[in-house]
């Protein structure tokens, strides 16, 4: 996941076929909480208990719940639609598309990368983000910290994102949700719980700025963005 704060001219709102499949770990809700912290800011070989999700499990439509980023605060109803380029090879690259709205206003913004899986072992559920279009050149690494779903069979994400020089991006940590609600209060409090036991300094920083997003309900029952239709566009 990436953004940036400059936006779009045109609004996209497009149809989607996306499907979601919700599929948990044997473990949900507050007991079902796993962290790790990113490879990259890790000094010691991954966690054993961590479990990275199943290749394409995270190929769902995602609302951003929590943010550190301060740019993002003053953002709505922030949705995040990732899929996988070629259907066929989930494993592969992945279409990184983020659309969002601002006060006062109901135009969607978008932005839209790929991302590109990386390779290296112990660095399973880790991607390489690149821009597209007006922000060609930004880049940015993120990792999946924790994944899972809540006591009602929600899923649940939280990633970190390293910094993006391109568009002045800070490193931050975003949480997100396959409901526009979040996960249930439990969950949501177990996840950052979790994530405040992380003593890694970068890490302690931002968890103490994780600041609910707005999410009100502005675009429910209107169809996401699309990432096939967003390609023809952007080229
Ligand atoms: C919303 O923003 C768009 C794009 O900047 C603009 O064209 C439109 O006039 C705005 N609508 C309102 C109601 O302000």
């Amino acid at each position: 996941m990436f953004l940036f704060a400059i936006f779009l001219a045109s609004a996209l709102t497009l149809e989607t076929t996306a499907t979601p499949t919700a599929t948990c770990p044997a473990e949900i809700g507050p007991q079902g909480v796993r962290i790790r912290v990113p490879p990259s800011l890790s000094l010691n070989p991954p966690s054993p208990s961590w479990t990275a999700p199943p290749v394409g499990w995270y190929f769902k439509p995602w609302d951003m719940i929590y943010a550190s980023n301060p740019q993002y605060v003053s953002f709505r109803n922030l949705q995040y639609d990732p899929t996988a380029i070629n259907p066929a090879n989930p494993a592969g690259l992945v279409n990184d598309l983020t659309s969002f709205q601002l006060p006062g206003n109901d135009t969607v913004y978008t932005t839209y990368g790929v991302d590109t899986p990386d390779p290296r072992p112990g660095f399973s559920a880790v991607l390489q983000y690149a821009g597209t279009g007006i922000i060609t050149g930004a880049t940015s690494e993120y990792s999946i910290m924790a994944w899972g779903c809540d006591s009602t069979h929600t899923p649940y994400y939280v990633s970190y994102s390293t910094v993006t020089v391109l568009t002045a991006t800070p490193a931050g940590i975003d949480i997100f949700s396959t409901n526009d609600n979040g996960p249930d209060a439990a969950t949501a409090q177990a996840l950052i719980a979790a994530l405040r036991t992380i003593t890694q300094p970068q890490l302690k920083a931002l968890v103490a700025t994780l600041t609910k997003m707005t999410q009100d309900g502005c675009r429910n029952g209107k169809p996401r963005v699309s990432n096939q239709n967003l390609i023809a566009i952007l080229g």
